[in-house]
C-alpha cells in the first residue's frame, strides 16, 4: 500500500472521536518496531522524524528504507516531518517524499508564525503534502527528552486565535498547548480539557497533542474525547528500547550479537505502541 495522507487516517479520526498516533523514530529498530505493531492489529499509525534527527540519521538513506518498508506494508501509514523548524529541512522532507510536515514556528509572534505557516502551506499543498502547525507552544526541547520539563501556562492556544491562525493559512492539522510538555513532566500533568473542547468546537481540522508520554490512560481517554485526534508519543518508545538494550548487555556478559540488541530494541517499541493504539482507540480505515 502506498504511503497515503494525513487526511486519508485524520478524516475519520475528527468525524468518529478517535486519534492516531504519531510514534518518533530515530533508528531503524524503532521503525520496524512502530511499524511492526501497526501491521499486527491492522491500524494505522504516523511515522515522525523530527528534523532534529536528521544529522544521526543519514536521512536521505533512511527515508529510501522507510519509504520502501512503509510502502510493502498492508496497513495505511504516513510519513511525517516532526517539529520541521527550517525552510531547508521541510524542503528536503517533501522532496524525500514525506506524505505529511510539520512547520513549528511556534517560538515566534503570531504573526510571524502564521505567514511563515501560510508560506510553507502554498508549497506543500502544490506539492500534495499536508501541513500541521503550531499555536501556542508545547513547552520542553525537542532532542533533550530525559530532562523534566515545566508547563508555561501563558503560552496555551488561545481557541479565537485559533480560528483566526487556520481561516488565514490554510493549514491541515493544528498542534495545541494545553498542558503538555515534551519529555518528563516535573510533576502530574495537569490538561486543560475545557480548552480542548473549546478548540474543537470552534475547528474542523485534526487538533494534535505534542508530548504524550507520561500522561496517564484517563488523561488520553479525556483528551481524544474533548476532541485530540493525532497525539506524539517518543520518549516512551525511547526509554522502553533502551532499557531492553542494557538489560540485554547486562544478560549477556557484555558481548551480545548486535542483532540480538535490535531484536530487543524492536520487541520494547513494539509492545510500548500496541499499548498507545489501544488507549488512543485508533480504529481501522474502512476502505484499506
Ligand atoms: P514525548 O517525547 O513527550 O512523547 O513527545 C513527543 C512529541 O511530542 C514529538 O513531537
Amino acid at each position: 500500500m502506498a504511503v497515503v495522507s494525513l487526511e486519508a487516517v485524520l478524516k475519520p479520526a475528527v468525524s468518529q472521536r478517535w486519534a492516531v498516533g504519531a510514534f518518533n523514530v530515530a533508528n531503524h529498530d524503532m521503525a520496524e518496531g512502530v511499524i511492526q505493531a501497526a501491521e499486527s492489529v491492522g491500524r494505522p499509525v504516523i511515522v515522525n522524524v523530527a528534523e532534529v534527527h536528521f544529522p544521526v540519521l543519514e536521512i536521505e538513506e533512511f527515508i529510501h528504507y522507510l519509504r520502501d518498508r512503509m510502502s510493502r506494508s498492508p496497513v495505511p501509514l504516513v510519513l511525517h516531518l516532526d517539529h520541521g523548524n527550517s525552510f531547508d529541512g521541510i524542503m528536503q522532507a517533501i522532496h524525500y517524499g514525506f506524505s505529511s510536515v510539520m512547520l513549528d514556528a511556534s517560538k515566534l509572534a503570531y504573526a510571524d508564525n502564521a505567514a511563515k505557516t501560510r508560506e510553507i502551506v502554498r508549497i506543500a499543498h502544490a506539492a500534495g503534502v499536508s501541513v500541521e502547525a503550531e499555536l501556542g507552544h508545547v513547552g520542553g526541547l525537542e532532542g533533550d527528552r530525559r530532562a523534566a520539563q515545566v508547563v508555561d501556562e501563558k503560552a496555551f492556544t488561545n481557541p479565537d486565535e485559533a480560528v483566526r491562525f487556520v481561516e488565514k493559512t490554510g493549514v491541515d492539522a493544528l498542534a495545541v498547548a494545553v498542558g503538555t510538555v515534551h519529555g518528563i513532566y516535573q510533576g502530574e500533568p495537569q490538561l486543560d480539557f475545557g480548552r480542548i473542547a473549546a478548540l474543537r468546537e470552534r475547528l474542523s481540522i485534526p487538533l494534535v497533542l505534542h508530548g504524550g508520554t507520561g500522561l496517564s490512560r484517563r488523561d488520553f481517554q479525556h483528551a481524544v474525547a474533548a476532541g485530540i485526534n493525532k497525539i506524539n508519543f517518543y520518549t516512551g518508545l525511547y526509554s522502553p528500547a533502551v532499557q531492553a538494550i542494557q538489560g540485554v548487555l547486562e544478560t549477556e556478559n557484555g558481548y551480545p550479537e548486535l542483532g540480538t540488541l535490535s531484536q530487543a530494541a524492536r520487541k520494547a517499541v513494539r509492545q510500548a505502541v500496541l499499548e498507545q493504539i489501544e488507549v488512543f482507540g485508533t480504529q481501522a480505515l474502512k476502505g484499506y
